[in-house]
């Protein structure tokens, strides 16, 4: 039987390149987006293996309908995934440019990730999967509700991973922490960037092998562990 995800967050970057190497391994992709534009394009391009659903995840009781409408359409759901995101610079700390992170990246997050996670307690078994970043295990005075949100993020999904353990169900959990992706979040040519390409090959192969948690590209494990002994004043001199 030919498997189905959904990607929450798969009109651009690593939503949508995660999106087809699901589709090129013969998943059956949900993809989702506010930019109606943007899913008509991708799904253009296999017609008979994605599926489009125009969906703003800020609008928290319109993922309840998603949800009404994915059991309704589909037997089963092998695997969820949580890529949407929001990042803004804030020097001023502007409530308006705190917000869109917050309702994106926290609020939005875990709405979905509770659907999902019921979903699959009551199908048995699935896989949610949160695209994360390193951006969580330290503050930064630039960005702050998304370093905070992310951070928020880590243990969201660590406490669903501990939890699924507990489960009857066959729930896995994994945590995907990226370091700079050649995406339009990435803001620029930075540190360590790393190809959409390779840094989504890197996310398909951990979520084939049920990690708990991955950092992409690899080499961000390394630095994720200097990143947690950093003393603040080093970090509020370089970063
Ligand atoms: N690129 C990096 O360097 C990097 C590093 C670490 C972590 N990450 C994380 O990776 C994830 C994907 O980001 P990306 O790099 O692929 O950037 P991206 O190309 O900007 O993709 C962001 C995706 O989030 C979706 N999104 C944003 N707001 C949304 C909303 N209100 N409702 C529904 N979808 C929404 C966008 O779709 P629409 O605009 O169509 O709604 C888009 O598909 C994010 O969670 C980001 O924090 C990225």
């Amino acid at each position: 039987m030919s498997k189905n995800a959904v990607i929450f967050g798969a009109t651009s970057g690593i939503g949508k390149e995660l999106a087809k190497l699901l589709v090129n391994d013969g998943y059956t992709v949900v993809i989702t987006g506010r930019r109606t534009q943007k899913l008509k394009e991708i799904k253009d391009t296999s017609p008979e293996k994605y599926i489009t659903i125009e969906h703003d995840v800020t609008d928290l009781d319109s993922s309840d309908q998603v949800f009404q409408q994915l059991r309704e359409q589909f037997s089963q759901i092998d695997l969820i995934v949580y890529s949407s995101g929001m990042a803004e610079p804030n020097y001023d700390l502007e409530w308006k440019k705190e917000l869109p992170s917050l309702e994106t990246n926290v609020l939005g997050a875990v709405k979905i990730y509770g659907l999902a996670y019921n979903l699959f307690r009551a199908q048995g078994y699935g896989h949610l999967v949160g695209i994360s970043s390193v951006a969580g295990i330290r503050g930064n005075r630039h960005v702050p509700a998304y370093f905070a949100s992310k951070a928020f993020q880590n243990n969201y999904l660590e406490s669903l991973w501990m939890k699924a353990q507990r489960s009857k169900a066959k729930i896995y959990v994994t945590d995907i922490a990226p370091g700079f992706v050649d995406t339009k979040m990435a803001l620029g040519d930075t540190f360590g960037m790393a190809s959409l390409e390779k840094a989504t090959q890197q996310i398909y192969k951990a979520i084939q092998k049920k990690k708990k948690k991955a950092y992409i590209t690899k080499r961000w494990r390394g630095i994720a562990f200097i990143m947690r002994m950093l003393p603040a004043w080093w970090i509020i001199r370089f970063a």
